[in-house]
């Protein structure tokens, strides 16, 4: 399952973003890439670890954490620390997978990467190309979001980023381990909360097939999540 998280980043927290990583070092994105990644890969990165990148990357984290849409979607177990990156002109990322597992390094922090999540951090207007193309059986899907928005997609897909023909792109971009490991349970209790939500709204929380089926959804939940 794919999907779009409008206005992750309210303009405040965006603006904080912006004003710790403009002013930061960066240094040659092949800093994290795998071998098969590093042949890929052209752009450049703020250090993984860096204080830029843990102070910008803390925003980003908290946002996540109130975001309903992200904690229904994603069900997270594990959030890695969120990495910045900025793709000039003639800059791009072929096509390629994400690596399975993560380590955060200089620590025993890792994760399984079931989703990949990309935060945009700039105005689409001021680049032209940069669209992060995402294949799933449905076909690709090209995505290129407003400043403070983000996509969610199964992080064991194909995806790339084309070549920038004109200006500059900033992005985050980081993994989460699930509690649902499977994309097709997830997106089922996806499916599943977003409908409970919805008939609550027009029942009320206390109608009881609605607690009957936020019953079913928590037990679902207890079947398929690994801590
Ligand atoms: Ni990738």
């Amino acid at each position: 399952m794919m999907l779009q998280i409008p206005e992750l980043l309210d303009p405040d927290q965006l603006k904080a973003v912006r004003q710790i990583i403009d002013v930061a070092e960066w240094i040659d994105g092949n800093a994290t890439s795998g071998v098969q990644a590093a042949m890929a890969k052209n752009n450049r990165q703020l250090p993984e670890g860096s204080d830029a990148a843990r102070r910008a990357g803390d925003i980003i984290q908290t946002a996540l954490g109130r975001n309903p849409a992200f904690m229904s979607a994603a069900l997270p177990l594990k959030v890695f620390p969120p990495l910045f990156n900025r793709y000039g002109t003639g800059q791009y990322f072929k096509t390629h997978v994400d690596n399975a597992v993560r380590h955060l390094r200089g620590t025993d922090f890792r994760i399984r990467s079931d989703l990949s999540a990309t935060v945009f951090l700039n105005d689409p207007a001021e680049y032209d190309g940069g669209e992060l193309s995402i294949e799933d059986t449905y076909g690709i899907h090209r995505v290129k979001l407003p400043a403070g928005s983000m996509v969610l997609y199964p992080a064991s897909s194909l995806h790339h980023v084309s070549a920038i023909t004109r200006g500059e792109r900033l992005g985050s971009f980081f993994w989460i381990q699930s509690m649902v490991r499977e994309d097709a349970n997830r997106s089922l209790l996806f499916q599943l909360d977003a409908s409970i939500q919805e008939l609550a709204l027009d029942k009320g929380q206390d109608h009881p097939a609605i607690v009957r089926l936020t019953g079913i959804y928590h037990n679902l939940i207890r079947q398929y999540a690994d801590l």
